[in-house]
């Protein structure tokens, strides 16, 4: 099933990118005609959440590739490099763009040694980037599903209090989201008695888009700051936290929007069980510890100002996007592998 709620719109020429940072009161459409369009859209965070990053730059390398391909029929390995080196620099930490890349120049690349000419090139590059999105899409229903199971089994007929943190939605994804994705199941089930969306500063992905998305299907929730889990958790308010995540390292170590790992810290103190959900796109296989994950800094503008209005004096900010929470305070990782290495809810 894809959702009413979609972050682009594939056109015969262009990419339509929704423009997320004016949402949820303004719809405004990016089009997005070349590589470049697309690279300055996910590095704006017109498009973010980490699988709908991965799935728009697949088609953003189709636009390279075939510009690339004109310019000169038989490119230079360099010149073919390049493509995926400038459209992984967008964007660090999120492991599913380096991902979504890699696919799609091995296949650009197979291509070229075989010598197939443009017309055979620019179907089958548009197909696979077709299917990393179809591919994702059903990935989010498989471990949505299997994590409702999970959770359902735990708490058998109860209404869960859930918390989540930034945005895992449909507008992050190709399909129903991840963390989000399993509460919608969960709600579907009747066994959602109240979401606490934390409003995720500095972008504001939960204010503005899990708000939006929970509101749209009709989830109860309290939108609330983010200093303000660790109270609830005080109060006994909160049953269970479910993250996304942007890059999930073999020995489990999870990287996710700044925030999540205090978060996990307050869960584990209040003996609250801390779960992420995340396709195997974001499965970083080459890398053992949380420690080496990039990440990725964004301006100060960011911090100091809120929809483009200054409400801090100009002093010098840090804006890390990322934390990283550590394998040993997450019960679970809900995921479409099999891979035992990642303590896993048997899916
Ligand atoms: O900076 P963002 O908005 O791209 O960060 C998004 C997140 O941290 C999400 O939790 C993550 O990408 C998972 S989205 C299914």
């Amino acid at each position: 099933m894809i959702p009413a709620i979609v972050p682009f719109r594939i056109k015969k020429k262009s990419i339509e990118i929704l423009n997320q940072r004016l949402l949820p009161h303004t719809v405004d459409w990016v089009s997005c005609k070349s590589m470049k369009d697309v690279f300055v859209s996910i590095r704006e965070m017109h498009v973010r959440g980490a699988p709908a990053i991965g799935i728009v730059a697949a088609y953003g390398y189709v636009f390279g590739a075939l510009k690339l391909m004109k310019k000169n029929f038989s490119p230079k390995l360099d010149e073919v490099t390049a493509l995926k080196e400038y459209l992984d620099s967008a964007r660090p930490t999120a492991v599913n763009l380096m991902w979504a890349t890699t696919r799609m120049e091995q296949i650009f690349t197979k291509l070229l040694a075989e010598k197939a000419d443009m017309g055979a090139i620019k179907e089958t590059l548009f197909l696979e980037a077709a299917a990393i999105h179809r591919e994702d899409e059903e990935s989010c229903s498989r471990m949505s599903h299997a994590g409702a199971d999970y959770i359902a089994s735990k708490w058998p007929g109860k209404k869960l209090r859930i918390l989540t943190h930034c945005n895992t939605g449909a507008l992050a994804t190709g399909g129903i989201g991840t963390a989000l994705g399993v509460i919608r199941i969960l709600h579907q089930r009747g066994l959602v008695e109240v979401i606490y969306a934390d409003e995720t500063r500095p972008y504001l992905q939960g204010a503005r888009l899990t708000a939006y998305e929970l509101k749209v299907e009709k989830i109860p929730m309290y939108l609330i700051a983010d200093s303000m889990a660790g109270f609830l958790m005080k109060q006994g308010k909160v049953d269970l936290v479910i993250t996304g995540a942007d890059r999930i390292t073999k020995r489990g170590d999870v990287a996710n929007k700044i925030g999540t790992f205090p978060l996990s810290v307050l869960a584990k103190e209040h003996g609250i069980p801390f779960y992420v959900a995340a396709p195997e796109s974001t499965f970083d296989r080459e890398m053992e510890h949380g420690d080496s994950i990039p990440i990725e800094e964004r301006p100060a503008y960011e911090v100091l100002e809120i929809q483009g209005k200054k409400v801090a004096p100009d002093v010098p900010v840090l804006n890390y996007s990322f934390d990283v929470t550590p394998a040993e305070n997450i019960e679970a990782i809900f995921h479409d592998g099999s891979d035992k290495v990642f303590r896993s809810a048997k899916l």
